[in-house]
């Protein structure tokens, strides 16, 4: 099926997306992505640039494959290099392109990449296999070994091992399961929903798969036919991943959770892929699959930070605005299993986006399995392995089955499944209700393990659990009645421009932002969802890195936490981190991020610049557009409309975080749970305003007291270490404050320029800042290039559109950052 039988089956089957099926030859071609204007038609481009037009890239409008033979490549590196020079004079003289009649075909191309083949995608099955062991004290609750009785009677289930299914019906611990069987009992079991397993393969001729099997939206994109079958030995994931979601009511292994719903596979982990395969996956057959589930995402190693390249990004956009006839294609994520190695899912650009539904992992005794990552961006978590038990799911051969499928790449199907009986009752529903729906009805669990925050809008949310865990029946219920969302709107902010090296040790480098009333009405804004950030920061070690982002509703977001493994000499560059412990916040007020290096050590580093975006629901759908495909860097860019030429909006002051004192009960993100500290998050954002000053005092007192000691580094963390659970002591106490205030007022505040910063912060007005704030520079520069936007003068599109983006993204984002600097310094 490898060969044009196969191409053509494709061909008639899913019509746009085939011409651009069609198989690679990397060895012999090299392959290029372009985004065209939509008025200059491919075959133009093809004919100018002598390259053979592949097809659309997916359902991507305006993008196509074009491909060279290999030894002609140089041939369209210098034309496009050409076109990139000249795009850029034109760009600075301020001339756009505005006759398209008098246009080469090349002024056509918006956008361009040259393709390469990588594997950088991992299955997330926990790190050590799971054992079988025996559980501690496994005793069946008879009630609720009646109640399973009662279901598999009444619905007719004799699968054999659906007894083994305690992530359906837990008879041992009867409160751990999804919750699932009363919604089955009310005739809710999937129908008519469709989910595709984007993974390693599918086996469609599994008796436990077969009836449910959905080939239209099937595709392998690693041998590039229409059956995603598995061909390696180890191609079982997606297959596993399949049986939780839809394995069939019958006499093979057990049941999915909507086991009549069907399941669709898209092959992509197996070989190298390039990111138009990818894109084209993301979107495959998005108006019959509903659902996504996606267990899998770039290594959860502690040290890799890593996000999909822009079609891959563009690619999840179009799903949420065009897939499913408009309400949106459903991305469900596995949150990451490399908690062990101390990595977080605000490093994973899968993970974060605000497009997925990221799902960490509980296990069968309720506890916080050791693989699983969390985040601010974890939405829920669902079962999975721990606690001597895994996921008994269906297995790659007729009638096999497994009993040991864990870490979060089990956790994320069963919420995907939970979102296909949602979707059974109300095929309505929109992406954003989904995610709603998931923040509305998951339970809370372990409330008393110090990772609980009481937001502002009354809702619990744990870095560690999302919102809590999924409940199948609550969530289904909950949607039979939803009232749909409005369109989504969105705030951006400008640049906020800050430039700053980052103290080490317990202090941070705090900006903030005033978001007016009058900027959220003005774009539309009714109801906050999500909060993404997205930051400059150089550093020589990245992993000595960690940022806090403080609402206006008092609810702290850990962005980002350090990571012992993350020895980068990077920093972050243009990274988005994505929080969703804001939902239901007021947007408006001051928002406040923290940049700390808590290492002593000689790595440094400098905080750039960050902007805020708030995403959420519209005040009046029917004036609100479609938010713009990401990262265009063209003339008709996204955010030419956002308030960020008109906005009064200045940077914030930067100055010394403060030891906040309840900020030392912090429980980190990563610290393994069985540790809990106590915290009392809700309460700590209220801190009296009288505070700031007197508790920077408290961190000019520690800085004071930092030199080297001449000891080793590592003498150096223990002395520090020491010094900050003193500090802690008497800030618990109450009198170091009242001390240090009296104390640093006789010292030399000038001796300590983050210290000034703060003492005249409050004469600082906004419109009038003192000159060379930085606040005041941001005011000059959005103005002095009202005409440009803030994604022109922050991008360098010579950088954006080279070849092999992807791989060179962050070499990409240094070179926007010396753009900035000097935009500035021509200023
Ligand atoms: C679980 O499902 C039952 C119905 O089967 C429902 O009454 C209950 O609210 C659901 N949630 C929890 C947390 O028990
Ligand atoms: C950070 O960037 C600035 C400007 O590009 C550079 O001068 C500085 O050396 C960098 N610092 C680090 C720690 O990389
Ligand atoms: C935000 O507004 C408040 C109240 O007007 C003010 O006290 C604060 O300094 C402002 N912050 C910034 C960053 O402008």
């Amino acid at each position: 099926m490898r060969i044009a039988g196969g191409i053509t089956i494709v061909l008639s089957l899913v019509g746009a997306v085939s011409a651009s099926l069609r198989p690679r030859s990397h060895d012999t071609r090299d392959y290029f992505a372009l985004h065209l204007d939509p008025a200059i038609p491919p075959s133009q481009v093809a004919q100018v640039l002598g390259a053979r037009h592949e097809g659309q890239i997916g359902e991507l409008t305006d993008h196509h494959t074009f491909s060279l033979p290999r030894d002609e490549n140089s041939h369209l590196d210098t034309l496009l290099d050409d076109w990139r020079a000249k795009r850029q004079l034109r760009r600075r003289s301020g001339n756009k392109i505005t006759s398209r009649s008098s246009r080469n075909p090349l002024d056509g191309i918006l956008w361009s990449q040259k393709l390469a083949p990588r594997q950088r995608l991992k299955k997330r099955i926990p790190p050590p296999p799971v054992a079988a062991v025996a559980r501690s004290n496994p005793r069946n609750d008879k009630a609720a070994e009646q109640a399973r009785a009662h279901v598999m009677k009444t619905l007719g289930i004799s699968d054999p091992i659906f007894e083994e299914q305690w992530h359906l019906h837990n008879v041992e611990r009867p409160e751990h399961d999804l919750n699932v069987t009363g919604i089955w009992l009310e005739g809710v079991t999937g129908k008519g929903i469709i989910t595709a397993v984007i993974d390693d393969g599918l086996d469609m001729d599994s008796k436990d798969l077969k009836s449910n099997y959905f080939a239209e939206g099937s595709y392998d994109f690693n041998d590039d036919d229409p059956e995603p079958r598995p061909e390696l030995s180890d191609d079982r994931h997606g297959t596993r991943c399949a049986g939780e979601i839809a394995a069939a009511k019958n006499n093979v292994c057990g049941v999915g959770v909507a086991f009549d719903s069907k399941v669709a596979g898209i092959r992509i982990l197996s070989k190298a892929i390039d990111d138009v395969h990818e894109a084209e996956a993301i979107n495959f057959g998005y108006q019959k699959n509903d659902i996504y589930s996606c267990s899998w995402g770039p290594p959860d190693d502690g040290a890799t930070m890593d996000a999909p390249g822009v079609l891959i990004k563009r690619a999840m956009v179009n799903g949420v605005q065009k897939g499913r006839g408009g309400k949106g294609s459903i991305f469900v994520f596995a949150a990451g299993n490399g908690a062990m190695s101390g990595d977080n899912c605000n490093f994973d650009g899968y993970t974060n986006s605000i497009y997925s539904i990221t799902v960490g992992a509980i296990d069968r005794e309720g506890n916080h399995p050791s693989y699983s990552e969390s985040c601010s961006a974890q939405l829920v978590v669902a079962y999975s392995s721990g606690s001597g038990d895994a996921i008994h799911t269906t297995d790659v051969g007729s009638d096999k089955c497994y009993s040991m499928h864990g870490g979060t790449s089990a956790a994320g199907p069963l919420a995907a499944g939970a979102v296909a009986l949602a979707l059974s009752v109300r095929p309505e529903l929109t992406w954003r209700d989904l995610q709603y729906l998931m923040v509305e009805t998951a339970v809370p669990v372990n409330e008393d393990d110090g990772s609980w925050q009481v937001t502002s809008s009354g809702r619990k949310f744990s870095h560690d659990w999302g919102f809590g865990k999924v409940d199948t029946y609550s969530l289904v219920a909950r949607a039979r009645s939803w009232e749909f969302v409005k369109p989504q709107a969105w705030y951006d902010s400008p640049w906020l421009r800050v430039h700053r090296e980052i103290p080490q040790g317990d202090k941070g480098l705090l900006s903030r932002i005033n978001v007016t009333a009058e900027q959220i009405k003005k774009a539309n804004f009714a109801r906050l969802e999500h909060v993404t950030v997205t930051m400059n920061v150089n550093h020589t070690r990245r992993g000595d890195l960690s940022v806090e982002m403080r609402s206006p509703g008092g609810t702290t977001s850990h962005l980002s936490v350090t990571r012992d493994e993350d020895n980068a000499n990077a920093g972050y560059v243009d990274w988005t981190f994505m929080s969703v412990a804001h939902w239901g916040e007021t947007p408006v007020g001051e928002w406040t991020v923290i940049v700390k290096d808590t290492e002593v050590n000689n790595d440094q580093g400098t905080f750039i610049d960050w902007r805020i975006n708030l995403w959420g629901e519209a005040i009046d759908g029917s004036k609100q557009p479609l938010h713009p495909l990401p990262d265009l860097h063209d003339d008709d860019h996204p955010y030419e409309d956002a308030p960020v030429a008109t906005t009064t909006v200045a940077t914030g002051p930067t100055k010394t975080s403060h030891p906040n004192p309840d900020e030392h009960h912090d429980r980190p993100v990563n610290e393994k749970p069985g540790q809990p500290t106590p915290t009392k998050p809700a309460a700590d954002q209220s801190t009296p305003a009288a505070s700031p000053s007197s508790s920077a005092a408290a961190s000019n007192y520690i800085s004071s007291y930092l030199p080297s000691f001449g000891a080793s580094k590592r003498t150096q963390v223990w002395i520090y270490a020491s010094l900050a659970m003193i500090i802690v002591f008497f800030i618990g106490l109450g009198i170091y404050f009242q001390l240090q205030r009296h104390k640093h007022r006789r010292t030399n505040p000038q001796d300590d320029y983050e210290f000034e910063m703060i003492e005249d912060e409050d004469e600082m007005h906004p419109m009038t800042g003192a000159p060379g704030r930085s606040q005041r520079r941001g005011g000059e520069l959005y103005n002095a290039f009202a005409g440009e936007s803030d994604e022109e003068m922050f991008s360098d599109d010579d950088d954006s559109y080279g070849d092999g983006a992807a791989n060179t993204r962050e070499k990409d984002g240094e070179h926007d950052i010396s753009q900035n600097t000097r935009l500035l310094s021509e200023k």
